[in-house]
């Protein structure tokens, strides 16, 4: 049987740190209530001109190395984000180009805070279906160019950083399934407007809104259902999941799912403390984080899962 398998991971968080203080002195906010709602503590973000394709290509060149692949082997390049350094050319077009890899497909993929599973699972079907061997999965985010500074319900949210993995095709169990869902009719409760130039609206800038208790409901909802699908499908157990990689938007949002799962908080990566949400960046940030301390292990099961504005959600069941 042919497997996607997670050959190596990298990831990149910028070098400045916005600490909950910064943001007491920008909007009406405390350190207490942003720990106590959200259990975010300080968050990156990137510097005058650093962009989406930057974080991206350093997070891709690590990943790259710790799988120990020629990068000229690479037959497919997808990037999941939401904050593309332009409309045109896609953003995994300029990793290409800098990773000094021409000719294989790039193209990008938008699905918010879900756009990393949806990735592993594009993925998981061109290697599956036997076309390409090796494909790189990047998901980056500049998500504090496209926040409010001076709306509390949202700026404490957000941070930047990238994370990346190769792919490959293997004899041995990797991905065992993906599960993806979207549902249109909640467009209006987490979005960010135009940025084209003829349909900006003044009144609307493209910033991130959202109605935070009505996404938060909806999530945990959503979430412990395509955790039990992904479950289901593969005939396994709440006891059989080594480890919870969750889309990092809110502790207590994780707590729940863990809570659902029977899994300890030491079985969890967390990553949100000192990260913030990342969107399509969490999730294989999380990923390399634990596998380079050495929690997640070869062999073990990982449970991905997320979900962001669309909605769009899903999941992935993976032996790494
Ligand atoms: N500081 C202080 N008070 C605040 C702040 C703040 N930063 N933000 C909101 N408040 C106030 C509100 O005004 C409200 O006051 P009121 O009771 O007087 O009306 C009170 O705190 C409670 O507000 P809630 O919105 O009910 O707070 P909640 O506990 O729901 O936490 C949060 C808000 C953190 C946004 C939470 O709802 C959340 O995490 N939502 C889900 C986020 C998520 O999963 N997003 C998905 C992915 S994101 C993406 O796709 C880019």
């Amino acid at each position: 049987m042919r497997y996607t398998r997670i050959a190596g991971t990298g990831s990149y968080l910028p070098e400045h740190v916005v600490t909950n203080a910064d943001i007491e002195k920008l909007v009406d906010t405390s350190n207490e209530w942003i720990i106590e709602r959200t259990g975010i503590h300080s968050r990156h973000k990137v510097a005058p001109g650093e962009r989406s394709s930057d974080m991206a290509l350093i997070a891709a060149e690590r990943a790259i190395e710790a799988a120990g692949i020629d990068r000229h082997s690479l037959q497919l390049i997808l990037v999941a984000t939401s904050t593309p350094d332009m409309i045109l050319p896609n953003c995994a077009c300029l990793v290409q180009e800098r990773l000094g890899v021409a000719g294989m497909p790039a193209f990008d993929l938008v699905a918010a805070c879900a756009g990393f599973i949806y990735g592993l699972s594009v993925a998981d079907q061109f290697i599956r279906s036997g076309m390409y061997d090796n494909v790189l999965l990047i998901g980056t985010e500049a998500l504090t160019s496209i926040t409010d500074w001076t709306d509390r319900e949202t700026c404490v949210l957000f941070g930047d950083g990238a994370g990346a993995v190769v792919l490959q095709a293997s004899d041995q169990p990797g991905i065992l399934s993906t599960h993806l869902h979207a549902d249109g009719r909640y467009k209006d409760l987490l979005r960010a407007s135009s940025p084209l130039p003829t349909q900006a609206d003044p009144e609307d800038p493209p910033y991130v809104r959202m109605a935070g208790r009505e996404v938060f409901k909806f999530a945990v909802g959503a979430l412990g259902d395509v955790v039990d699908e992904a479950l289901a499908h593969n005939d396994l157990d709440y006891s059989d999941i080594d480890w919870l990689v969750p889309h990092q938007a809110n502790s207590r949002i994780i707590s729940a799912l863990a809570k659902k799962l029977d899994l300890p908080m030491e079985r969890v990566i967390m990553t949100i403390a000192e990260q913030g949400n990342t969107s399509a960046a969490s999730v294989p940030l999380a990923l390399d984080i634990a596998v380079r301390d050495g929690r997640i292990q070869r062999g073990e099961r990982l449970l991905l899962e997320a979900i962001g504005g669309g909605f769009c959600w899903g999941s992935a069941l993976i032996v790494y």
